[in-house]
C-alpha cells in the first residue's frame, strides 16, 4: 500500500479517474452510477482514515472525526467529486483527497482538536448534467431552490427522477442543510486552474475571493434567406451580428479586466447555402467583484442592442445562472496563510479565484477560505492535460494541515 500523503492522494486521483462514463476520457456527472461509485470509494477511504462516513440527502459524501469531545461544531474540509466533460484528474478530486490525508494525520498524531473535522466530497460543483452548478453545496448550505428538482438533463431526465434513481428521496433534500451553529468554517484546497503560480515559480497561494459569475443564453434573430439570391443590403444575417457581438465581448472583457467566454454558438437553420435567420450563443462572464461583472454586462448588452438596431436584428437575453462573488473569511484566510508560512514560504502569494468553487455556496452558512496549488502545463484545467507536481501536492498537504491547526489555535483562544 502507498504510504499516506501526497503520493497516496495522487494514486487515488487515478482510481477516481477510472470511474468515468466517457470512453477514453473522464466524465462523472451528478447522480450517475459513476458518482455512486466515487462516493463509495471516498467513504471507504474516509473509514480507513478513521472517519465515520455517510451520504447526505443531496448525494454529497461526508465523513466526521470527532474533536476533543463528541458533538462539537465542525471545521469542514472539502471539494467536489463531479467533473466537466473530458476532465482532468485533479479539479475537485485532489481537494477531497488532501482533506482525507489531513484528517488521517490529525487522527494518527492523537491531537485532540477543539472542534470536529468533517470532510465533504460535494456531489455537483460543475453543473455538467443539469446546467445549474453547485447543487451539492447549495443543499449543504440550505439554499436549495425548490424548482431545481424539475431541472432536466440533456436526455430529459429531471433532477428529482435522477435523485430517486440514485436512492435519494428528493422530498428530504432540506435535511442536507447544515446549521451555522454546527460549523466552525470551511477550508478547500484546489488546483489554481490558471498560470499565475507557475509563471511566478511558486507552489501555493491563499485565495482572497472567488469570482462572481453570470451565465446567459443570448439569441440574435434576423431573417433566413437564399445564400446566392439575397443581396448584402437586404440581408438580416443573425450569425454575422452575433459574430460582431462576440468579438466585442472579448474586447470589453480585456479592457475591463473581467472574463467573458462564449463557449457555444449555433446558427439556424444551419444550411451551407442559407443566410442564418437565428444565432444562439452562451456567455460565461466573471469578475473579481459583482459590480465589475455587472458593468461589463451592461456594456456588452448595450453594444449588442446597437449592432442589432443597425443590422435590423432582434436581441434576446436569458440568464440561467448567477453566483455572486464571495470574499474569503479574514480569520480563515489568515489561518491558510499561516499554513503556507509553516512550509517555509514567508510571503504567501494572494490570488482571487477566476474559477467557481463550492465555497461560493457554503459561504451562505459559514466562513470559507481556500488554498491554491500550482498546476503545470501553463495552468491548464477542465482538460485531460491538467497536471500537478507531487512535491507541490506534498507542500500543499503540509500547508492544509497547518491551516487546520492555525484555525484550532485561534478557536481555542476565542472560545
Ligand atoms: C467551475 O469549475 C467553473 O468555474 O466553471
Ligand atoms: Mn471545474
Ligand atoms: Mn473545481
Amino acid at each position: 500500500m502507498t504510504p499516506p500523503g501526497a503520493a497516496r492522494a495522487l494514486e487515488r486521483c487515478e482510481e477516481l479517474a477510472a470511474l468515468t462514463s466517457m470512453v477514453g476520457g473522464i466524465e462523472r456527472v451528478h447522480l450517475s452510477p459513476e458518482h455512486a461509485a466515487a462516493n463509495a470509494l471516498a467513504a471507504d477511504w474516509m473509514r480507513e482514515a478513521g472517519l465515520a462516513p455517510w451520504q447526505d440527502q443531496a448525494g454529497n459524501v461526508c465523513g466526521r472525526l470527532e474533536g476533543a469531545s463528541p458533538g462539537l461544531p465542525a471545521l469542514v474540509l472539502g471539494s467536489h467529486l463531479d467533473t466537466v466533460p473530458d476532465a482532468g484528474r485533479y479539479d475537485g478530486m485532489l481537494g477531497v483527497l488532501l482533506a482525507i490525508e489531513v484528517a488521517e494525520r490529525v487522527r494518527r498524531s492523537g491531537t485532540s482538536l477543539p472542534f470536529a473535522l468533517e470532510i465533504v466530497g460535494f456531489a455537483d460543483e460543475e453543473g455538467t448534467r443539469f446546467g445549474t452548478a453547485l447543487l451539492g453545496s447549495h443543499a449543504f448550505a440550505g439554499t436549495w431552490a425548490a424548482d431545481w428538482q424539475a431541472l432536466a438533463d440533456p436526455k430529459g431526465v429531471s433532477l428529482g427522477e435522477a435523485a430517486r434513481g440514485f436512492g435519494l428521496d428528493p422530498a428530504t433534500i432540506a435535511e442536507a442543510a447544515r446549521a451555522p451553529a454546527d460549523l466552525v468554517g470551511y477550508l478547500e484546497a484546489h488546483i489554481e486552474q490558471g498560470p499565475h503560480l507557475e509563471d511566478a515559480g511558486r507552489a501555493l497561494a491563499v485565495v482572497s475571493s472567488i469570482a462572481g459569475a453570470r451565465r446567459l443564453a443570448l439569441t440574435v434573430t434576423g431573417r433566413a434567406g437564399h445564400a446566392g439570391g439575397t443581396p448584402y443590403d437586404r440581408r438580416r444575417d443573425a450569425l454575422v451580428g452575433a459574430a460582431e457581438i462576440i468579438v466585442e465581448i472579448e474586447r470589453i472583457a480585456v479592457q475591463t479586466g473581467t472574463i467573458g467566454t462564449v463557449g457555444g454558438v449555433r446558427a439556424f437553420p444551419g444550411g451551407v447555402n442559407v443566410v442564418p435567420g437565428r444565432a444562439r450563443f452562451s456567455l460565461d462572464l466573471r469578475a473579481e467583484t459583482d459590480t465589475a461583472r455587472d458593468d461589463a454586462w451592461d456594456r456588452i448588452d448595450s453594444f449588442a442592442r446597437k449592432v442589432c438596431e443597425r443590422r435590423g436584428l432582434q436581441w434576446a437575453v436569458e440568464e440561467f445562472y448567477r453566483a455572486d462573488a464571495v470574499a474569503c473569511d479574514p480569520a480563515l484566510r489568515t489561518a491558510v496563510e499561516a499554513g503556507i508560512r509553516a512550509t517555509g514560504d514567508e510571503d504567501p502569494v494572494v490570488l482571487w479565484s477566476r474559477a467557481g468553487h463550492d465555497g461560493m455556496a457554503v459561504a451562505a452558512v459559514t466562513g470559507v477560505a481556500m488554498l491554491f496549488l500550482r498546476c503545470g502545463n501553463g495552468g491548464v484545467s477542465h482538460s485531460p492535460d491538467e497536471i500537478v507536481d507531487e512535491a507541490d501536492v506534498a507542500t500543499a498537504l503540509d500547508a492544509f494541515e497547518g491551516a487546520v491547526h492555525a484555525v484550532a489555535a485561534r478557536y481555542e483562544a476565542h472560545e
